[in-house]
This record gives C-alpha cells, structure tokens and sequence, in this order.
C-alpha cells in the first residue's frame, strides 16, 4: 500500500528539461528518500547517454546539418554541447528538444583539459577530428573511481591508420595528412573497447581505402552510431558482430537521427521494481538489448514479462518495446559477472548488487571490465549490507533489512544503486555529491516519484 508522503513537490525545483537550472546554480543538494515504499506504475526511458555523446561527436564529420532526436537532458550532454562549440560547431538545443549540429569552423583541433576531465567521453573527438581536419590535441582523461581508463587501444588504432601520436604534458596530439584504411584488432585486456571502436570506426569513415576492425565492441550504442554514420553517407558493415568492416569515403553529410533507448537507465528501473516487491512497467525500450540483464532477473526470482516485437524491423522495434518487472516478495541469491555486451553489463553491476544486498543467501558479483568498479560496497555497507570485497568479486551475505543513512554518490553509476537501497532501507536516507546522478540520469527522481517512491531534493 502506498500512503502518497506529503513532500515538497520536487518537480518545482527543476525546471523544464529545456531550462534546466544548472546544479552550480542550485547550490549542492541531496536526495532524501523515504524507504518502505513498493513501486508500482509505467515509467517511459529517455535516449541513451552513451549514443548521444557519439552520435554528437560524430556531427564533427559532415559537411552539413545533422539533427539529433530523443537526446536526453544531462549535464555529460550539455558539458560535450560547449566541447563541440569550441570545436567550431554551431549545436543546440531546440524547443521540440531535438539537437541540431553543423561545422562552421574547421579549424580548432583541441580540447583543453577543463572540459576533459568533467567528462572522459570527449576523447571521442581524436577520430573525427584527426579524419576531418588532419590534427586533435585532446587532454587525457584522468582516473576515475571505476577505473584508470586508458586510451592506448584508441592511439593503436589511430595509428594503425597512419596517425602520427605524440603523448605529453598530459595531452594526446594526432596529426596526420590522410588516413589509410588497414585492419585492425582492438581488443585489450578486458575484451573489447566501447569508446575505442567509436573513434576508429569514425574515423576510419573518411579514410582512403577498407578498415577492418576485429573484436569491435557491439553495444547496441555501436550498433546506433554505426547507423547514424551510414545515414550521413558512411559504408559501415558487420554493424552489430565483432568485426567492422569500413569502407572510406570522400565526405559525409548531416542525418537525422533519433537515438536508442537507455538500457542502463531501463536496467536501473527494472531493479527499482524488483527491490521493492513493486509492479513496474518499463516502456520505450528495446527488450533485445537487455536480454543478459532479464536472464539474471529471473534467475534472481523477479518476474519479467517482455513485449512482443511489433514491427519485425529490429530497428523500429527498438524503441516500442516495454518490459514488466514483479517483485515476488524477496529476491534469491545468485551471482553475476560484467562482460562486455551481449555479456551482462557493468553499467548495471551496482544496481543489481543492490538487490542481492536484501536477496536470501550468498551472491558473488565479479567484474571483468572494470575490476576496480565497487566504490559502491563501502557505502552500501553503511546501510547495513554485507559485503567482502575478495580480489576482482564482491561476496554478499544477504541481510533482511537495510537501514536508512546519509551516503555519498562515487560514480554514476553508484549512486543509482545507492537510490535503489535508500528505497527499500528503513527510515530516511540522503545521498550526496549528486552530480554524478545528474551526469547520468534524466529526472529520475521525477520518474522514481512518479511511480510512487518518496523521494525529493535538498539543499545539501
Ligand atoms: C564505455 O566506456 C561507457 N561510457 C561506460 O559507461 C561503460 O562502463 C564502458 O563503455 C563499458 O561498457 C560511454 O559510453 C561514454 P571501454 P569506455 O573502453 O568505452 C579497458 C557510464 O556509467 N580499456 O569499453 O571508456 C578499460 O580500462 C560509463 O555510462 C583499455 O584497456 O569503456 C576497461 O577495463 C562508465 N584500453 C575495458 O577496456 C583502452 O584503450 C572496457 O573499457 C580502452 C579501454
């Protein structure tokens, strides 16, 4: 039963998606969330944050205007927004929400380290810049809690393609007269690199002659780029599998592109359902891109209903799909371990380690992508789970119950998690340094109060 909490209407203290108040301007706040309560409702997903930062890096490349549909509104965005205006282009945001992007200068090559350490996604401008204008100068994205995140596969593969790399004071200069297409593996110690198959697959675009690009990462936000590429005029093939096969063009022109439903944001609901014993329906999202993340639900006890395909275009059905999530009183133990797609996610690791945190038994969470990535279980453990950290696992002895604490976000992804045990944990809890929700996350707490959850904003 759910008793609708008198709280201040948190809608008011964000504008409209298109006058979003800058957190800076907002002073620090933090999120307060009531636990106890069982969701239940439909909640419809925004656009992926991992395809848009791309697909609006990858404008870079066209001669002409392109227009970027279903982009949600993210401080990763808006941050990427200004990267882009410095490097010559003309991009904004539209009324009807769309974005639109065009080259006005060709010129500017860098991207100075005080927009590159907000976001490591702007290492993405070293392709299209070096294939477009001959020469990027880009800051190397420094640590961050998930990780080291090097970019040596990204410069193996630059250079595979004739690219001269120069590495100092903490920048990554590429220069180069033109490209040459080759085959290339990128392939790491990890398995294969999301980001680095985007720069080269870009960049290869414009170069002379074929690139192979073996062990490519097929996230379904490749798959989206490799598809917007080839509406500006790309020849990208093997979209989707392993290997990208890319053969060079003179010059690519703006398309208009709608951008694939988030899985991890639609992961994330499904996990908010489950943890609470709700009834959650997840709508505008593409059941196929989460088929590792439904496997592991069910195996958890949750049960999952998934739509239909309605069109027999994948591409179409893409965004029409929904997917029912019911808490059956309680998860069950199980394990899981974060491969690269269609392997389970590392984007999702510390929601569903939320959920094993309150599951009967014993769970063990392995991460294989970022071994680092559990910045998660010591503020987890602070609301009363237990959980050991045992080399690249995390061990969890299921509790009955969480208690309410103040916390602190670490990533983006974490701090998803940390939403998900303050919805279920005992009394009040806060979650601060919520940047890093804003980074990631489009209105969640709007979406989460919709569907029942107590949970607001304050001054921090
Ligand atoms: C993308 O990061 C995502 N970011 C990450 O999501 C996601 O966790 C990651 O892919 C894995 O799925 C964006 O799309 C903006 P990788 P990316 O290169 O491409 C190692 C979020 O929360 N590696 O696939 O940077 C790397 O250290 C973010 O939205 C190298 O060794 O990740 C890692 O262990 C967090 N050398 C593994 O490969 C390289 O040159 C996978 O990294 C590149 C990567």
């Amino acid at each position: 039963m759910t008793i609708q909490a008198n709280i201040p209407n948190i809608v008011g203290t964000r504008k409209s998606s298109s006058t979003r108040i800058p957190c800076e301007e907002l002073g620090p706040q933090k999120l307060m969330i009531e636990g106890g309560q069982r969701l239940h409702g439909k909640v419809k997903v925004s656009g992926a944050k991992n395809s848009s930062l791309p697909i609006l890096v990858a404008t870079l490349l066209a001669d002409s205007e392109s227009v970027v549909r279903n982009v949600p509104d993210l401080e990763d965005v808006n941050t990427l927004m200004e990267i882009l205006r410095n490097l010559g282009l003309e991009i904004e945001r539209f009324p009807d929400g769309a974005i639109r992007s065009r080259v006005v200068d060709n010129t500017p090559y860098e991207a100075p380290y005080e927009h590159v350490q907000r976001m490591r996604a702007s290492v993405l401008a070293l392709g299209p810049l070096v294939a477009r204008r001959g020469h990027a100068r880009i800051s190397l994205p420094g640590g961050c809690v998930i990780g080291t995140r090097p970019i040596d596969l990204h410069i193996k593969g630059l250079e595979a393609l004739g690219a001269k790399i120069e590495v100092r004071h903490g920048y990554v200069e590429a220069q180069v007269r033109e490209l040459v297409g080759t085959r290339i593996y990128l392939g790491g110690a990890y398995g294969s690199t999301v980001l680095g198959t985007a720069n080269i697959m870009m960049a290869a675009t414009l170069a002379k002659g074929r690139t192979v690009i073996e062990n490519a990462a097929c996230e379904p936000e490749v798959v989206d780029l490799a598809r917007f590429l080839n509406a500006m005029g790309a020849e990208v093939s093997g979209i989707g599998s392993h290997r990208l096969v890319i053969d060079g063009v003179e010059e690519l022109h703006g398309a208009d592109h709608t951008v694939i439903p988030d899985r991890i944001e639609a992961g994330t609901f499904m996990a908010a359902g489950a943890i609470t014993g709700g009834d959650v329906t997840i709508e505008g999202v593409c059941p196929n891109h989460l088929m590792a993340v439904v496997d592991k639900f069910i195996e958890a006890g949750v049960s999952v209903d998934l739509s239909e395909p309605t069109t027999g275009n994948i591409y179409e059905d893409s965004y029409k799909g929904s997917i029912r999530v019911r808490g059956m009183g309680g998860t069950l133990s199980t394990d899981i371990t974060t491969l690269p797609y269609p392997g389970y996610p590392t984007d999702l690791q510390a929601q569903f380690m939320a959920m094993l945190a309150v599951s009967g038994g014993i769970s063990v969470v392995t991460e294989k992508v970022y071994p680092d990535r559990f910045m998660h279980v010591a503020e987890y453990c602070r609301m009363g789970a237990k959980i050991r950290k045992e080399g690249p696992s995390a061990i969890l002895a299921g509790v009955p119950g969480l208690s309410g604490a103040p916390v602190k976000a670490t990533d983006l992804r974490a701090s998803a998690g940390l939403v998900l045990m303050g919805l279920v944990a005992l009394g009040k809890s806060e979650i601060h340094h919520l940047h890093h929700i804003d980074r990631g996350y489009e209105k969640l707490e709007e979406k989460l109060h919709g569907l029942g959850a107590k949970i607001w904003r304050e001054a921090d």
